[in-house]
């Protein structure tokens, strides 16, 4: 028989699911998250057109910046929020559909973002091996009713402990553990 280790896996992520049935259900969500986030996160937002990841990403953003604007980044591909307070984590709001190649995202800057912000990134495929393997990933899709979303999230063994009184109050549910897929 196998030992079984009780230590973290550096590539194992668990997946946690759920079902988000209004726009103010996945706003909750993102509430719950956002301050149990830190400088060097990384949030893949991944999802279809219209799926709601700038939706997340700014109700994240405002729980952080209370009455701040949050416009979609499309056309700038990433926006920053300072900090009111100096020692907290500036945010960088991303959306690479238009990024070209991985390499165009160093011009954006994504080091600086990756090393001492929080990076929230929507169409992060298009960073190719340039997204870093240790990073929460949260997938919307439409569900059953035009306001209804189904999510997951995809989080490394490390950081579960961190996040997991935050996803079971958001109502989402363990489903499974995979070895080296991050
Ligand atoms: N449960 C829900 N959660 C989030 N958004 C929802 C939900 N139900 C309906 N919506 C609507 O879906 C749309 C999501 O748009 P949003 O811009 O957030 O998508 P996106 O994933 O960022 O798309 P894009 O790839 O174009 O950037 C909004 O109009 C929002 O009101
Ligand atoms: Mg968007």
């Amino acid at each position: 028989m196998l030992p079984v280790s009780i230590e973290p896996h550096p590539h194992r992520t668990i997946t946690w699911t759920g079902v988000l049935e209004t726009p103010a259900a996945t706003a909750r969500c993102a509430t719950l998250l956002a301050p149990l986030l830190r400088a060097g996160d990384v949030i893949a937002l991944q999802g279809d057109l219209g799926a709601g990841k700038t939706a997340f990403a700014r109700a994240l953003i405002q729980a952080l910046h209370a009455g701040e604007e949050v416009p979609s980044p499309t056309f700038n591909l990433v926006l920053t929020y300072e900090p009111a307070d100096p020692g907290a984590p500036v945010i960088w709001h991303f959306d690479l559909y238009r990024l070209e190649r991985p390499e165009d995202a160093y011009e954006l800057g994504i080091e600086e973002a990756f090393d001492d912000a929080i990076s929230l990134i929507e169409w992060p495929d298009r960073l190719g091996r340039l997204l870093p393997d240790h990073h929460l990933e949260i997938r919307l899709q439409m569900g059953r009713r035009e306001t209804s979303r189904r999510i997951e999230i995809r989080v490394p063994d490390g950081d579960l402990a961190r996040f997991r009184s935050a996803l079971e109050a958001m109502g989402l549910e363990p489903v499974h553990a995979e070895a080296g897929d991050t």
